[in-house]
């Protein structure tokens, strides 16, 4: 009889679209509120705190590993560390979002960021990842991840999480050399914190476009994949690289020419359609809408589990995740249907 594969391995073949005995699973945004664990010590620690500490990144990462026993574990973080360590300092809203003390304004507030001292300042980072593999050594593969330098600058922008992030499309709109001079940075930025992140033995790392649907499908290769790509090729392909951009499955061709071994797909693409598009040595990871799991019943959730997993039988190469992240309300029954019926998947 064969050895049973272990969660990393699991993992790792799936990203490379190599046969597995069932789909690997995590959740975007499986660390944090949703777990009363990680509601105890936000009485004790502020959200920055818990990143900026190893130790208590570490233990926000491992705990809806232990509880649910996801293949995958992400660490604990947010994507604006970049921004906070080029110069932007943030914090999270006890009231909800997060705020940056101001917001890039001129060109001379993007020449004043500095690229030198990232790797340097986010130094936390590197020291929880070093623990965090060796506490699952090759039991759970582990995932870096970065924001996108398109979706970095919509918050830098506006200085802020904001119901409309009206200023980085302007600024790319009417001063486009002026935002080249972000995104170039940016890039830079993001290329040293993801080569620190691949030192430490990750399996994988995510980069969150979330704000890639904000563009026009004509402007979203110039304003964002770009400079996604540019990143993903600095990198030489010593990771996989998941390339998850929300609402732009207009653009298809930019995200299969992208690099990424994986392409994230959202909860409002058709994942049946998506299947037959995207070329067989690509994985895919989703896509189970998330309000699935705050809106509705164990039932229902092992019913629609079930379903997107069926229409990927027989493809190699996916990887169970949500379409976005989980949300607060999401419920910890729903989360234990969605994880038995991954798991049972035959
Ligand atoms: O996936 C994981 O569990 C790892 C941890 C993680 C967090 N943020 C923790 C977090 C990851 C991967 C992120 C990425 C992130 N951060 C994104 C991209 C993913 C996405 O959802 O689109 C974005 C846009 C951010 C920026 C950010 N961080 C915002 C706008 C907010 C406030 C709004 C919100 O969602 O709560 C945060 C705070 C944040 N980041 C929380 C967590 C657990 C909530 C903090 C709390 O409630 O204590």
């Amino acid at each position: 009889m064969n050895t049973p594969l272990t969660a990393r391995e699991r993992f790792n073949c799936a990203a490379k679209c190599q046969k597995v005995d069932r789909p690997p699973m995590w959740l975007m945004r499986q660390a944090g509120r949703a777990l009363p664990e990680y509601r105890k010590l936000k009485e004790t620690y502020t959200f920055v705190q818990l990143v900026q500490n190893p130790e208590l990144a570490v233990e926000v990462t491992l705990q809806p590993v232990r509880r649910f026993g996801f293949d995958a574990a992400i660490l604990f973080s947010d994507i604006l560390v970049i921004p906070e360590a080029m110069g932007q300092t943030y914090h999270f809203k006890e009231t909800g979002g997060v705020q940056m003390d101001f917001a890039i304004r001129s060109q001379a507030d993007i020449e004043k960021l500095s690229v030198d001292r990232v790797v340097e300042r986010l130094n936390y980072v590197d020291s929880a990842l070093r623990i965090l593999r060796r506490e699952l050594g090759n039991n759970t593969a582990l995932l870096g991840f970065t924001g996108s330098p398109w979706t970095l600058a919509t918050f830098m922008m506006e200085g802020a999480s904001v119901p409309k992030y009206s200023r980085a499309l302007q600024l790319f709109r009417e001063a486009p050399q002026t935002y080249y001079l972000l995104a170039e940075k940016l890039t830079a930025a993001v290329t040293a914190y993801l080569r620190m992140q691949m030192a430490t033995g990750i399996d994988a790392l995510q980069i969150f476009d979330s704000h890639g649907g904000h563009l026009a499908a004509t402007e979203f290769q110039e304003a964002s994949g770009r400079w996604t790509n540019e990143v993903i090729a600095n990198l030489g392909g010593k990771v996989p690289v998941i390339n998850f951009s929300l609402g732009t499955h207009g653009n298809w061709p930019d995200l299969i020419r992208s690099g990424a071994q994986v392409i994230g797909i959202d909860w409002q693409t058709s994942l049946a359609e998506v299947r037959d598009i995207i070329p067989p040595h690509i994985a895919l990871q989703g896509n189970l809408s998330p309000t699935m799991l705050a809106e509705s019943t164990p039932e229902i959730v092992a019913a629609e589990t079930q379903k997107t997993l069926e229409i990927m039988r027989g493809r190699p190469g996916h990887i169970f995740n949500l379409g976005h992240g989980l949300t607060p309300g999401a419920k910890l029954e729903n989360i234990t249907a969605l994880v038995e019926t991954v798991k049972s998947f035959k």
